[in-house]
């Protein structure tokens, strides 16, 4: 037999626990999880931008490189972060890029009108953005400005950052200081076009969209340009049908799905205090992902089966009530372990669709919705939120491994919702990665996890919870909440019995 290293505890069956049973098909992997899915969304809305990533070249108190705070260039290096969506959102439609180039002093201003109207002095403009992902290691995703401007503007955008030489806007590129163009291949074109893109009709948008999407040319400098088409909003339907009848294949490569886990857009509630009804609530809207991802999908699965078209879930996450004595246009909440769970859960739902979901974009990084990074001047910490993304890296292009799962249910108030989530990947030097959640409040639950078609020596877990659900990092506690070794498992052959506590998140890692 081979060796075995499995951190041994003793398996019990306590009071309230329900069985689940979670199999897992080691070798019946087909699909990639697409690094893309792990991706992150940088608006110029409230601190995300200014004082979140950007503090200016000038500012001595804080470490910086290019005005990009080092601490934030460290945190999201940990993380792999694929890819980097700006600069909106519905600022993006306002946002016109040549008054961001050029020398910060000589920038024109802009009301920001959709959040606090305060006024942008566009010293965070494409160079500083291009540049700071190149820091990063990450892959741009620029989403253009369709509802207040131009193909001319898109058309220049795209040969300003992608046209290698002998182009009027790669000569400009180059008197402002940059030589070699970027490497830019996601281009969203408008946002949230039946909204503040635009409140466009479908119809509309998609003649729209086919001739901007027609201008917007691979410079051959990238890998092939993908194109994402301003997409529904939760549960419209018709939206994603009329993009896909209407739009002719060889213009579009992604089609765009908002959702967000609010429990009402009237009475959100408090992104700290709340209720275990509040909490119930906010996981059925979390749990709706996998319906609405479902159901576009299938959708998009009649005119194009061949799954050619990805699904891009550019804006998720949990959105409550601002911290109070913020501004109310600033979206700044704080993260507990709730946005853990919806986290964990969203990105297994990603993960298990990836044969059609392949980028995601968690909204927003920094100071904004469900961010993973919160500043405060020089302080910065990490939130629940960020140490789920962490742990789940390992799924990062690696082969998803279909399961079986039997779940028991958490009920609150006569409701019920399957109590535990999980997917699982084999990377390519074979380690698989399971990552489950508990999303019970009250109860733990234990998990029979059986292995289909490999082997494996060693096992090792890192687990995510707290004591409370409403705990969270503050500036002067910012490790209260942070993963640990999890050491809850016993194994019988390649069977594996789990214990899973109250709202927490488990990475297994099989070898
Ligand atoms: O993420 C905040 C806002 O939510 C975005 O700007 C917009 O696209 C969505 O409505």
């Amino acid at each position: 037999m081979l060796p075995v290293v499995v951190a041994l505890t003793i398996f019990q069956w306590t009071a309230g626990a329900q069985p689940v049973s979670l199999m897992v098909n080691a070798d019946q992997g087909e699909h990639t999880i697409s690094r893309h899915i792990y991706g992150h969304f940088a608006e110029h809305l409230g601190r995300c931008i200014y004082g979140g990533f950007y503090v200016g070249e000038d500012n001595a108190s804080i470490p910086n490189t290019n005005g990009v705070r080092n601490d934030v260039i460290k945190a999201l290096k940990d993380l792999d972060i694929p890819n980097l969506r700006w600069p909106g959102g519905c600022f993006a439609d306002t946002y016109h890029w040549k008054d961001g180039i050029g020398p910060k002093s000589e920038r024109p201003t802009l009301v920001n009108r959709w959040w606090g109207g305060v006024l942008e002095d566009n010293s965070f403009g494409t160079h500083d953005f291009l540049n700071m992902c190149e820091l990063l290691g990450t892959e741009p995703y620029m989403a253009a400005n369709v509802g207040s401007g131009t193909v001319q503007e898109l058309i220049d955008w795209v040969q300003y950052v992608s046209h290698p030489k002998d182009s009027p806007m790669a000569e400009l590129r180059k008197q402002n200081g940059r030589e070699e163009p970027w490497k830019v291949k996601f281009w969203g074109i408008g946002n949230e076009a039946w909204g503040c893109g635009g409140n466009m009709r479908p119809e509309y948008y998609a003649d729209v969209y086919r001739k901007y999407a027609t201008f917007t040319s691979d410079w051959s400098n990238s890998d092939g340009i993908f194109r994402i088409a301003s997409g529904a909003s939760d549960d419209d339907y018709h939206w994603t049908e009329v993009m896909m009848r209407d739009i002719n294949r060889n213009l579009i490569e992604g089609i765009a799905l908002h959702h967000y886990s609010v429990i009402d857009w009237s009475a959100k509630g408090p992104a700290t205090g709340f209720s275990e009804e509040q909490y119930f609530t906010t996981m059925q809207r979390a749990w709706n992902m996998e319906e609405l991802v479902t159901r576009h999908s299938t959708i998009m699965d009649r005119y194009d089966p061949q799954k050619r078209v990805a699904l891009v879930v550019d804006e998720w996450g949990g959105w409550y009530n601002v911290e109070p004595g913020t501004n109310g246009a600033f979206l700044y909440q704080q993260n507990t372990m709730r946005d853990a769970m919806i986290a964990g859960i969203t990105l297994n739902i990603f993960n298990n669709h990836c044969d059609r979901v392949r980028v995601a974009n968690l909204a927003q990084t920094i100071n904004v919705l469900q961010a993973v990074i919160l500043t405060d001047e020089e302080k910065m910490l990490l939130t629940p939120t960020y140490h789920v993304m962490r742990m789940y890296k390992a799924h990062q292009d690696a082969t998803l491994l279909p399961i079986s799962l039997q779940s028991g249910e958490y009920q609150f108030g006569g409701k019920s919702l399957p109590a535990v989530h999980a997917s699982a990947s084999r990377d390519d030097e074979g380690t698989i990665h399971i990552s489950l959640v508990n999303i019970d409040a009250e109860k733990e639950n234990t998990v029979q996890v059986t292995l289909h078609g490999a082997g494996f020596e060693q096992i090792s877990g890192e687990i995510l919870t707290s004591a409370k659900i409403t705990d969270h990092n503050t500036f002067d506690q910012p490790d209260k909440v942070q993963p640990t070794t999890f050491r809850r498992f016993t194994r019988e052959g390649s069977t594996l019995n789990v214990t899973l506590p109250p709202f927490s998140v488990v990475m297994l890692t099989l070898k």
